[in-house]
């Protein structure tokens, strides 16, 4: 008899969602399923599978459920003070335009927060940013470029003022900004990346992941940078074994690769 166990579950989470429950943390991700089997009224994991095969919407929701979008403009502030004075502008004195990606963007709050920083900070300089997640809802929402007033509490008022506009929901983020980021879905476990990237920023994703895949991923986006680029990571971050890879630290929470002539 077939068993509708976890190994079984995880199997057809993967067909049915792309989702590769096997990189992630087993204890946090069962109780998120348990929690969202009890929104949908499913009483045990095939029935959560038939559920996703018979209502689109829940398939999503599943997917929703399971990543963790909790984001915020500027977070870690006094990240982004090191990343505007010191990062940006050494890599805009190797090359522009910089190309930056934002892995794991979630709702757009951090590539939002890279456009806003690039057009007030360093006017008139070339930058293309990617931003990319694998959660479609989320994604979704970030093009709308629309945040309550909670959302952009951590925006400076001076750049809330001039980029953007309040309206009865909340504020909309001017035209200009939203077109300086190309949204796109992408699972980094398992899709290609982009290559010869100058910045790289992957935030509070990676807590999620199994050790194996944190260090298969750290040296995938090592990779993806061209030699002097830079990789941002989140505040309860680590890199453990970032010489192994090719990357040094070069402030708290940010590597870069070493470059050739070292
Ligand atoms: C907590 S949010 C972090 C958002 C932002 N980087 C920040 O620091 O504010 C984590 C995001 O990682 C995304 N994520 C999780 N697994 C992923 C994967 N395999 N590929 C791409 N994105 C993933 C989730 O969908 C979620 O939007």
């Amino acid at each position: 008899m077939e068993n509708f166990g976890w190994d079984w579950f995880v199997k057809k989470a993967y067909q049915k969602t792309g989702f590769d429950l096997n990189a992630y943390k087993r204890p946090q991700m069962e109780r998120r399923i348990n929690s969202f089997m009890r929104t949908v009224g499913a009483h045990n994991y095939k029935g959560l599978i038939n559920l996703c095969n018979e209502d689109e919407d829940v398939r999503r929701s599943l997917v929703e459920h399971l990543t963790i979008n909790v984001s915020d403009f500027f977070r870690n502030p006094n990240c982004w003070q090191v990343l505007q004075q010191d990062i940006i502008p050494d890599l805009l004195k190797d090359r522009t335009p910089i190309k930056i990606w934002s892995s794991g963007c979630s709702t757009g709050e951090e590539p939002y927060s890279l456009a806003l920083l690039m057009n007030e900070y360093f006017p008139g300089q070339a930058v293309t940013i990617k931003a990319t997640d694998i959660d479609e809802v989320a994604l979704q929402k970030a093009q709308t470029g629309s945040y309550s007033r909670k959302a952009v509490q951590g925006i400076p008022s001076h750049l809330l003022k001039k980029y953007f506009t309040e309206d009865e929901s909340g504020f909309a983020i001017h035209d200009k900004i939203k077109r300086m980021v190309k949204f796109g879905k992408q699972d980094m476990l398992e899709d290609t990346f982009p290559s010869d990237l100058d910045l790289i920023l992957c935030r509070n994703v990676v807590i999620y992941f199994t050790e194996e895949a944190k260090n298969k991923l750290y040296r995938k986006f090592a990779r993806a940078l061209r030699f002097g680029g830079i990789l941002f990571i989140g505040s309860t971050e680590q890199i453990f074994q970032a010489k192994d890879i090719g990357l040094e630290s070069r402030a708290t929470f940010f590597y870069q690769k070493s470059r050739l002539d070292k």
